[in-house]
């Protein structure tokens, strides 16, 4: 039976760029070496499990960690993006009880009828557009977050869900479980490669936002490689608007933004937001076909494309 090799439970030295998988024993090549693989010196397959296993979920905990701190020690603007991510993730981890009042303008994120009444009529329209897409087949979601998305997509396919943060997918556990729906769901880095077999749909909401400009290439080159030829890939992501976030945010600054939690934490996070024309483009030149961008108006950005 796999399991952990013994002493090996913390992550010790820097990431491995080619190393026996601690928890099955295959062998992996990382293919970066920012690879959360390499620091937790476990294959893709492994990693993917740590929703479910203790010692799996351990070592992602700590490569997240060590990657973030390899990240804040002191190296070249592109090579410190890892703290970034690391700040992300305990951001949303923070936020997960009170991450669904954005969806819902609630507190902080009430703007007065007007400005929500025009909010709840674009997210509808931003859900109408997503249930309008042929998704199929295995589908997987990056960056999940609380689900909000998943039982919608969960009705259409086999759907794989993914998040970084454990909080905010125990949620979206329960969000499937209350409309009794299934999903297999991953504690999972959304930088890793691929696993399982080439999926017919990937959906992103809200993240292509929080990839940095030039890792943007990166990050749909990532996700053209989990589709099979004809997938389709979806993302619903924010277009800049001030009533859109939290009353007490103070306007994004150099693809930065500084996130307050209820209980006064503050985050400093990615958050990028690219014009429709900046999206198309970029789908274009990642190689997907029938492109379209479009926005529901002030706040949302909805974007397809193909696989060919
Ligand atoms: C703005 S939320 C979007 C959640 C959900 N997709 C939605 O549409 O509501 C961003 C999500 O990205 C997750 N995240 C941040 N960094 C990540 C990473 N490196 N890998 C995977 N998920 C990450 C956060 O935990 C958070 O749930």
């Amino acid at each position: 039976m796999a399991g952990p090799a013994s002493g090996r439970g913390a992550v010790e030295g820097g990431p491995r760029s080619t190393f026996a998988c601690l928890w099955c024993g295959r062998a992996w090549t990382v293919r970066s070496a920012d690879d959360l693989e390499g620091y937790a010196q476990l294959c893709p397959d492994c990693l993917g499990k740590a929703g479910d296993n203790p010692f799996l979920r351990f070592r992602l905990r700590s490569a997240l960690a060590a990657r973030g701190a390899a990240g804040a020690a002191g190296q070249s603007p592109a090579e410190s993006v890892p703290s970034m991510d690391r700040a992300m993730v305990d951001y949303y981890e923070a936020r997960a009880g009170e991450y669904d009042d954005w969806y819902l303008r609630r507190g902080r994120y009430a703007h007065g009828p007007i400005h929500d009444a025009a909010w709840n009529a674009e997210l509808d329209a931003a859900g109408r557009w997503l249930d309008g897409l042929s998704l199929r087949g295995r589908i997987v979601e990056l960056a999940a977050g609380t689900g909000w998305w998943s039982p919608l997509l969960a009705g259409k396919g086999e759907l794989w869900i993914s998040d970084a943060a454990e909080a905010p997918l125990d949620r979206a556990r329960e969000r499937l479980l209350a409309h009794g729906l299934r999903a297999h769901l991953h504690v999972r880095d959304a930088w890793a490669e691929p696993e399982g077999e080439p999926a017919g749909a990937l959906f992103a909401g809200f993240w292509l936002s929080h990839v940095d400009r030039d890792r943007t290439e990166a990050f749909l080159a990532l996700a053209a490689r989990w589709l099979a030829p004809g997938g389709r890939i979806a993302l619903i992501d924010s277009l800049l608007d001030p009533q859109s976030g939290a009353a007490d945010h103070d306007p994004p600054a150099d693809d930065r933004s500084v996130r307050h939690l209820a209980d006064g934490r503050s985050f400093e996070i990615v958050k990028v937001y690219r014009t429709p024309d900046e999206i198309e483009a970029a789908l274009r030149a990642a190689g997907f076909t029938d492109v379209e961008v479009s926005t529901t108006g002030r706040f949302f950005v909805l974007a397809t494309g193909v696989k060919p």
